[in-house]
């Protein structure tokens, strides 16, 4: 990715939601983590780690009112919500046709193995390996670290046991398996 695009979407994000930004900085750590766990290496991993720092990107698209909301979210925000996945898949692709691999994996970081995910329903291997590395880190960092609407509710430990609970229906096995080789090596105090 060129630094004038990384500089551009990267004071995007930090103008309009900082609590975005510093998970996103937290994400690339765990997926560059779990992305060599799982032998990705050379431009896959370069990749990897773009597709982290801008999983969220299209969050730029959504009203802080919604992002920052302690109470649960309406139907209608909730939809608003979930559009950030697709939307943010399309900023990158804008910005250059070459960062085709980046965005599959930013439009499906949301999707789950069993079907039941967003934007596009993708099942299994359908979902590319970044969307799929994306996802466990994700939910990994979102148990663990406090929301607008919740403190942190897990340690990293009962953080990977909900992973491993959730194999198959929602996450890759080898990414949990990774996700759980790396955790004491990311270096996060909790
Ligand atoms: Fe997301």
């Amino acid at each position: 990715m060129a630094p004038a695009i990384i500089d551009g979407f990267m004071s995007s994000l930090l103008s309009h939601d900082q609590t975005t930004f510093f998970h996103s900085e937290r994400l690339v750590r765990i997926v560059d983590a779990i992305a060599q766990e799982v032998g990705l290496d050379g431009d896959s991993l370069i990749e990897a780690r773009e597709a982290a720092a801008f999983h969220d990107l299209g969050k730029v698209e959504v009203p802080i009112s919604i992002l920052a909301k302690t109470d649960i979210l309406t139907e209608d925000e909730f939809f608003t919500m979930k559009a950030h996945s697709a939307l943010g898949a399309d900023l990158i692709l804008k910005a250059s046709p070459d960062l085709w691999n980046i965005s599959q994996g930013v439009r499906s970081h949301h999707e789950r193995l069993d079907g039941s995910g967003y934007p596009d329903g993708l099942k299994g291997e359908e979902i590319p390996i970044l969307g799929r590395i994306i996802a466990v880190a994700d939910v990994f960092d979102a148990l663990t670290h406090p929301r607008p609407y919740r403190q942190a509710m897990f340690s990293p430990e009962s953080a990977i046991e909900y992973l491993q609970d959730n194999v198959l229906t929602s996450f890759d096995p080898r990414v949990v398996s990774a996700m759980c080789a790396i955790k004491d090596n990311i270096g996060f105090t909790y």
